[in-house]
């Protein structure tokens, strides 16, 4: 079909479509819009797509042109490219990606006020996401070894990048950090006592057996997710990833030695192993939750990234505090008021 549309119309079209897929899409349908497409204004309407898809993306800019040549904290201006816009599509994939993670761990107790995310929030929620994900660019990184973490010049970088943001922009980042850490903490590098605790509750009438007589390898079905823990049944879509998460466990570590093999610690020596992944940038942190269910699959991935990783936490959080506190203000306190919805990325009335 070939549509004979004037060229502005087609234009407008195309820039009212909220995704970039959909521009692709369209471009495909009919010749003329095809060529319109494929005309000086392509990069525009690409542009324009994903800025509603993944926007800000003046902070993705940031993000993909940050590298050791300049303090993170210095503008970076770039001509729209395709190169460009590739880049920004990929980032913004995975800022998409823990819009539906924040909601469920958000509200991870309180199921009854669990909703969706509106479009400011989803907004706001890939912006600290895309900020997070470039100070881990930044400062998680081989130039950033364990001993130089408390040397004033270095923690005046970190701060630097952070005065950038206001207090409420560095409250939604807070937010979502305490998210990335549930899913650190949980999903990637359980404890022991998690897990027992996950056994127990997933095999309640075996509990008073022993547990090594016990054969457990039955393949997992639907209704086993769905009996264990139904607040989730509402989206299709949340208990597909729901249902995936637990399959981490469901698959190969259904005995309880294996269990017990998969646990990460307790008490300090985890809290310990958290700093440390918590250095991990948000989208490792999505591969290794959807691609390393074994603990030794992490271990291994740790272990490609190199001697600094190890036992050198994360410095955000203790950077963000810096940050506060030169501002007259109390961390304890904007973790609160994270705490109580009064600021962050969802803010109740
Ligand atoms: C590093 O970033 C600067 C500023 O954006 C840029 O001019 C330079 O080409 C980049 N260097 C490399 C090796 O990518
Ligand atoms: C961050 O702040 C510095 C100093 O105030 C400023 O020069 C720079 O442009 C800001 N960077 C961004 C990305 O806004
Ligand atoms: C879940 O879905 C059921 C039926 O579709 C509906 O009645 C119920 O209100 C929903 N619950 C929540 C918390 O949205
Ligand atoms: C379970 O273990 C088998 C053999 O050890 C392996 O091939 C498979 O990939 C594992 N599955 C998961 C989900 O880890």
């Amino acid at each position: 079909m070939d549509l004979l549309l004037p060229t502005e119309i087609v234009t407008h079209i195309f820039l009212s479509l909220p995704t970039v897929t959909s521009a692709l899409s369209l471009a495909s349908t009919c010749r003329s819009f095809h060529a319109i497409f494929h005309s000086s204004k392509r990069l525009l309407i690409l542009q324009h797509s994903a800025k509603i898809e993944f926007g800000p993306l003046d902070d993705i800019v940031q993000l993909v042109t940050h590298n050791a040549s300049q303090p993170a904290h210095f503008r970076r201006d770039v001509p729209l490219s395709d190169a460009l816009i590739r880049q920004l599509v990929k980032a913004g994939h995975v800022a998409r990606q823990w819009e539906d993670i924040y909601m469920y761990r958000k509200w991870k107790h309180d199921y009854v006020a669990r909703r969706l995310l509106s479009t400011f929030e989803r907004f706001k929620l890939r912006r600290a996401i895309y900020r997070l994900w470039l100070f881990d660019r930044a400062f998680h990184n081989i130039a950033h070894v364990r001993y130089a973490r408390t040397r004033l010049e270095v923690v005046r970088e970190r701060a630097a990048l952070l005065h950038n943001y206001t207090t409420s922009e560095l409250a939604e980042m807070l937010d979502v950090h305490a998210i990335i850490r549930d899913v650190v903490a949980n999903d990637l590098c359980p404890s022991n006592g998690r897990l027992r605790r996950k056994y127990q509750a997933r095999y309640p009438e075996t509990a008073h057996q022993p547990l090594f007589s016990i054969h457990l390898n039955y393949p997992p079905t639907a209704s086993r997710f769905i009996a264990s823990d139904n607040q989730y049944h509402n989206s299709t879509l949340a208990s597909s990833k729901y249902h995936a998460q637990q399959q981490r466990w469901q698959e190969n570590s259904t005995h309880p030695a294996e269990f017990g093999l998969e646990g990460w610690g307790d008490d300090i020596g985890h809290y310990y192993v958290v700093e440390d992944m918590m250095k991990l940038d948000p989208e490792q942190i999505l591969y290794l939750r959807e691609h390393c269910p074994a603990k030794s699959q992490v271990e291994a991935y740790v272990a490609g990234m190199g001697m600094w990783f190890e036992n050198n936490g994360e410095t955000f959080s203790e950077t963000l505090a810096f940050v506060i506190k030169q501002r007259g203000g109390e961390m304890e306190e904007l973790k609160a008021a994270v705490e109580a919805e009064e600021v962050g990325v969802v803010v109740s009335d």
